[in-house]
């Protein structure tokens, strides 16, 4: 495990807005992007990193908004609903920058599990929010692109 480093905007922008690739192999190097990405969020203390984040172009994200630790991998948000802009946002790739962002309340998300096990789940409020963010890295969207307009 390591804290591995956290590229940020606008001088990293060219990477953090590829499109990040599947991933197809449920192996110990996962197992080691996912321990790495645990250790780089809480170090860095932020609610959610994507591998991006730190230069790994592979559809894979960590959250944790302080309720439990969650791990995605290849998530698709399938179904949402309501509507949160309960709490200014920021991200670890953009520094110094809060603000507040529309987000679904209520989302379904697929995801796979480190073992490559297939999973349906429920997320609300701020974890909804939270997950949407990284999944959003996962497609080279910043959340400063979502940011109404006043
Ligand atoms: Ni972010």
């Amino acid at each position: 495990m390591a804290i591995r480093k956290i590229i940020t905007y606008p001088q990293d922008e060219e990477t953090l807005r590829k499109v990040s690739k599947p991933v197809t192999e449920f192996d110990d190097r996962l197992a080691v992007l996912l321990a790495d990405l645990k250790d780089t969020m809480h170090h860095a203390q932020g609610a959610g990193l994507s591998a991006i984040q730190v230069g790994v172009l592979k559809r894979v994200c960590v959250v944790d908004v302080g309720k439990r630790h969650l791990e995605f991998i290849n998530p698709k948000i399938i179904k949402q609903s309501g509507v949160n802009r309960i709490k200014e946002e920021g991200c670890l790739s953009v520094p110094n920058v809060w603000e507040i962002v529309k987000r679904p309340n209520k989302i379904t998300v697929e995801f796979y599990d480190r073992n490559g096990v297939f999973h349906t789940e429920n997320y609300s409020g701020y974890e909804a929010k939270a997950i949407c963010h990284e999944c959003d890295h996962m497609d080279g969207i910043l959340f400063i692109d979502r940011v109404e307009k006043k």
